[in-house]
């Protein structure tokens, strides 16, 4: 019986996920963003996988750091980070396997019904007028073998989630960063410290294999925490701003030292 139902609830995620332009929202505030047309980028069931804050992060990272060359590891459907260093002028190398998050049911469902790469492709055609935008489709720990050190002047990760997937993004790439750059990624709410401050449960830090649980990645903030043993930097910890209304961001940082 409970094989059953599990077996109709994801027949129901899977008839239900629909193809539909990018849903209106704030992001063209942003002069990185006020040129892309979202209403011509599609998406799945209005998916948008980062908020107006975690752009205004990455577009001072980019701006501070006067980066010119990076890299994003977890581009999916081309319509939110990949779009915003697209605005920022600079060269970017999207790298994903296009085949979603291995523990992210969502992405699993539709992962089925549609082909990632066919969308991000269109999506990232309609803006990326002057080619400086390259697709690397591989696995993101694979394809690290492609650069050698210092390629980048900042790589943003923002793949698998899980503590071993993060950890094995870092542990790959942190030396394709020239020293003095950046190496960034998403989705880290907290620090484990101080989890309590935040009210999450110290339950939560068991689920290092999950994608997402209890309304946080703990994988993320483990694995960022233990890699760089609680010197990255976490904007879910600096007040932001975009035309004066507050903004939350889960992006953390680290500047790679000269
Ligand atoms: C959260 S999405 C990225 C969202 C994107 N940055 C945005 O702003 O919309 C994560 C992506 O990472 C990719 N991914 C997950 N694990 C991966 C791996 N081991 N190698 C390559 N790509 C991976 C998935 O296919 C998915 O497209």
């Amino acid at each position: 019986m409970k094989l059953l139902f599990a077996f109709l609830l994801s027949c129901t995620v899977y008839l239900q996920a629909a193809v539909t332009p990018v849903p209106p929202s704030r992001f063209r505030e942003l002069p990185e963003l006020s040129a892309i047309p979202f209403e011509r980028l599609l998406t799945i069931d209005n998916y948008v996988g980062v908020s107006l804050g975690d752009l205004k992060a990455l577009s001072i990272l980019i701006q501070d750091s006067k980066a010119k060359n990076c890299l994003e590891l977890g581009t999916f459907l081309g319509t939110g980070t990949t779009a915003l260093f697209y605005g920022a002028g600079v060269n970017l190398t999207c790298v994903d396997h296009w085949k979603g998050n291995q523990n992210d049911p969502f992405m699993q469902s539709t992962t089925r019904q549609y082909d990632f790469f066919e969308i991000c492709s269109a999506n990232i055609n309609q803006y990326n007028h002057d080619n400086r935008i390259a697709l690397v489709e591989s696995d993101t720990v694979q394809a690290s073998h492609l650069f050698p050190d210092h390629s980048f002047d900042l790589i943003f990760i923002d793949a698998d989630h899980t503590y071993e997937g993060v950890l094995a993004d870092l542990k790959a790439w942190y030396s394709k960063v020239r020293p003095g750059g950046i190496i960034c990624g998403h989705d880290c709410e907290a620090r484990p410290k101080n989890f309590p401050k935040y009210n999450f449960s110290p339950e939560a830090l068991k689920n290092v294999d999950c994608d997402f649980a209890l309304g946080i990645h703990v994988g993320v903030i483990k694995a960022v925490d233990e890699f760089f043993n609680g010197a990255a930097q976490l904007f879910a910890e600096r007040a932001l701003f975009v035309n004066g209304t507050r903004e939350h961001s889960s992006i953390w940082y680290y500047r790679i030292p000269e």
